[in-house]
């Protein structure tokens, strides 16, 4: 089975979010299930020709743009990772996202891809796209002749690329209603849409959740699937980390208080391997809920005796309230504002409890990194954190979930988890139950290569 795989990031070349760990381990999970996968990237300004050794593999060639040629070109990683170069649109643009000409410049890439494909003769069976940013490459081959099966994955109903009606020409699809939709295209079109955890694929289809686009996807329900990302088991392996002062696994947690304390030490906060430590690695805006651990900070001292540590960046003034409650509790709460790989795993490493109040979350990725280094995670029931942490009430719970979206819920969630804290048996015990799940590629990577089978043949009808 040959697989056009596309995207906007993917590890280890650009990362922005999840997205970008998705599309850089799953098409290896693919790989090893027996499929031709072939990634396609644009080639940003960010991702490094030398430092990756890419090779061109592909003279400029010309891309039809509404009225023009844009001329691009091919350059290869290895056999498999591809990108389209092409200096106006990628190249002079350091980062991936964020430009006026964002529509313009993602028709380019997918329309570039599958002129490659055509060009260098490799036909994919299945043509999988990745959020809006290469939605345009599914409504394209979809009224192609004798077209590839079609797949499209949501990875956040937020972002849908949309656009001015004036853009139609990119695509030649003119809708009435006076704006461009590029996610929309894409989900009227693919044969089998999915997204990236069950009960994320059914809130999508509310009011709530689905950003306007819940009707289309009630009608298209039956070709609609929800599959869980998994991690890379490899990077994130307390047991054989290099990037933690010291290993661990579930039979010998000696190493996490270790980790514990290092951490403490590093950050200046009380070193006490007995002292619960909250953890939150998040971008820092409203979707990961960090207006409600904001709102809770003064409630949070209240509780008998916790740490704090935030690690991540986003929206200033919720920088500014984490360092400000270092600068007032600085024995008890830290950050790091920023982002930074190493300190990202110590954090996992060292915390107890991880915080992740999603307001959505289609899949969520760091509940299940830190329930592979022993830290249980309190979260919203929301999307993939409800497919992802049963709650510790629950047969073989793992984790703390509260449902509605405020600070109150969320609190009561927290004191549970500290409470069991001080029942080192039980918590023990749920700890090594949450370490031992499997989070690997291996279940998600099967049940995208049947949704493949199925697309190729819903194509051929
Ligand atoms: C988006 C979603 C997140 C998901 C990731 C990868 O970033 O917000 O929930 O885990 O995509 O699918």
């Amino acid at each position: 089975m040959k697989v056009l795989f596309l995207a906007a990031e993917a590890t280890p070349y650009i990362k922005v979010g999840g997205l970008g760990d998705v599309a850089g381990a799953l098409p290896q999970a693919l790989r090893q299930l027996g499929a031709d996968v072939k990634l396609m990237l644009p080639r940003h300004g960010s991702i490094d020709v030398h430092k990756f050794g890419m090779n061109k593999a592909m003279d400029n060639f010309p891309v039809q743009m509404d009225w023009r040629h844009e001329a691009c070109q091919l350059m290869a990683a290895n056999n498999h990772d591809f990108f389209i170069e092409n200096d106006h649109f990628f190249g002079s643009r350091f980062k991936a996202y964020g430009y006026d000409d964002d529509p313009t410049r993602y028709v380019l890439f997918a329309r570039a891809a599958l002129e490659a494909c055509r060009l260098s003769g490799w036909e994919p069976d299945i043509v999988h796209a990745h959020d809006w940013h290469s939605a345009a490459a599914i409504r394209l081959q979809w009224s192609a002749h004798n077209r590839a099966g079609l797949v499209f994955t949501i990875h956040n109903m937020a972002h849908q690329g949309l656009c001015a009606n004036s853009n139609w020409p990119l695509l030649g699809v003119y809708d009435a209603r006076g704006h461009l939709n590029l996610m929309e295209q894409a989900i009227y079109a693919a044969d089998v849409v999915t997204t990236v955890s069950p009960t994320y694929a059914h809130e999508i289809q509310t009011r709530e959740y689905g950003f306007g686009l819940d009707g289309l996807l009630r009608q298209r329900d039956e070709r609609l699937v929800g599959i869980v990302n998994g991690i890379d088991v490899d990077i994130w392996n307390p047991a054989t980390d290099p990037l933690i002062p010291a290993r661990y696994d579930l039979h010998n947690l000696e190493g996490k208080r270790q980790c514990k304390m290092e951490l403490q030490r590093r950050q200046g906060l009380e070193v006490n391997p007995d002292v619960p430590l909250i953890g939150v690695v998040s971008r820092l805006d409203d979707q990961k809920g960090i207006d409600l651990i904001v709102q809770s900070l003064g409630d949070l001292w209240a509780f008998s005796d916790c740490q704090f540590m935030v690690l991540g960046s986003g929206h200033e003034p919720y920088e500014n309230a984490f360092r400000a409650a270092t600068w007032h509790h600085g024995d008890r709460m830290a950050n790091w504002i920023g982002f930074n790989n190493e300190v990202s795993h110590l954090v996992y490493a060292a915390s107890d409890i991880f915080l992740m109040p999603s307001s959505f979350e289609p899949c969520g990725i760091s509940q299940m990194t830190a329930m592979r280094y022993g830290a249980l995670p309190v979260v919203r029931s929301t999307g993939g954190l409800v497919d992802t942490v049963p709650d510790v009430s629950q047969e073989g719970g793992v984790g703390y979930r509260f449902d509605s979206y405020d600070k109150g819920a969320m609190l009561h969630a927290v004191s549970r988890a500290l409470r069991d804290y001080q029942n080192r048996p039980l918590w023990h015990h749920v700890m090594q139950r949450a370490m031992s799940r499997d989070f690997s590629w291996n279940t998600s990577a099967r049940r995208y290569a049947e949704v493949y089978h199925w697309a190729r043949e819903l194509s051929r009808r």
